[in-house]
């Protein structure tokens, strides 16, 4: 079961909110992208999950109420943001208070090392590894932009003393949360 309502930002074809909805029967989750195709490819998909919602949409400028989200997930977009400063300052606004985002996007650090090469081809098996090499190449920021730039534009967000980066297998995680 469970309650509350959860944002996922740049939600594509919708796969992600789609399982959490399916997951969590009690809670609602909007998917929210600036592309109406995907808007459309995601209703669709949607059918028949009743607690999964999408809405075309721009993060930098969302249509919700401020201190009214539970949780906000993002997978794969934060390098297409064009203003991600704004996008943050967003997810501080519309996001309780003690609540967190989770922003997920690629980073092709991960994969530079051959023992985490080696583990993630183990773990997740050779076509994940493939994909996942091409993912992060072609879909996100070296350790070097996040840690420069994105860093930087974070400094100057409500979330300065209260986010953290790290390197999770294939994604660069970025918790961001809400402290008051
Ligand atoms: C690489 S896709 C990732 C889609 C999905 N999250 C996934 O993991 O498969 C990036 C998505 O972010 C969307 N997007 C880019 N900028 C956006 C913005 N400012 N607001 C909302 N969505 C955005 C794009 O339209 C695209 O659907």
């Amino acid at each position: 079961m469970g309650s509350g309502t959860i944002l996922d930002l740049g939600s594509g074809t919708g796969y992600l909110s789609i399982e959490i909805a399916k997951k969590i029967s009690g809670i609602q989750v909007y998917g929210i992208d600036l592309s109406r195709q995907m808007v459309r490819i995601a209703r669709r998909h949607a059918r028949g999950v009743e607690n999964a919602q999408f809405e075309f949409g721009n993060a930098a400028d969302l249509p919700f109420e401020d201190n009214s989200i539970d949780f906000i997930v993002s997978t794969g977009s934060l390098h297409h943001w064009k203003t991600p400063a704004r996008v943050f300052d967003e997810c501080y606004r519309v996001l309780k208070i003690g609540k967190e985002a989770w922003i997920y996007d690629g980073c092709p650090d991960a994969f530079k090392d051959q023992a985490d090469r080696n583990r993630i081809r183990r773990e997740y098996g050779f076509l994940v590894y493939r994909i996942g090499t091409k993912v992060a190449e072609l879909h996100g920021f070296a350790m070097e932009e996040y840690e420069s730039e994105i860093k930087d534009i974070l400094d100057q967000t409500e979330f300065k003393d209260s986010y953290h980066m790290e390197l999770t297998d294939v994604w660069m995680k970025i918790t961001l949360k809400k402290h008051r």
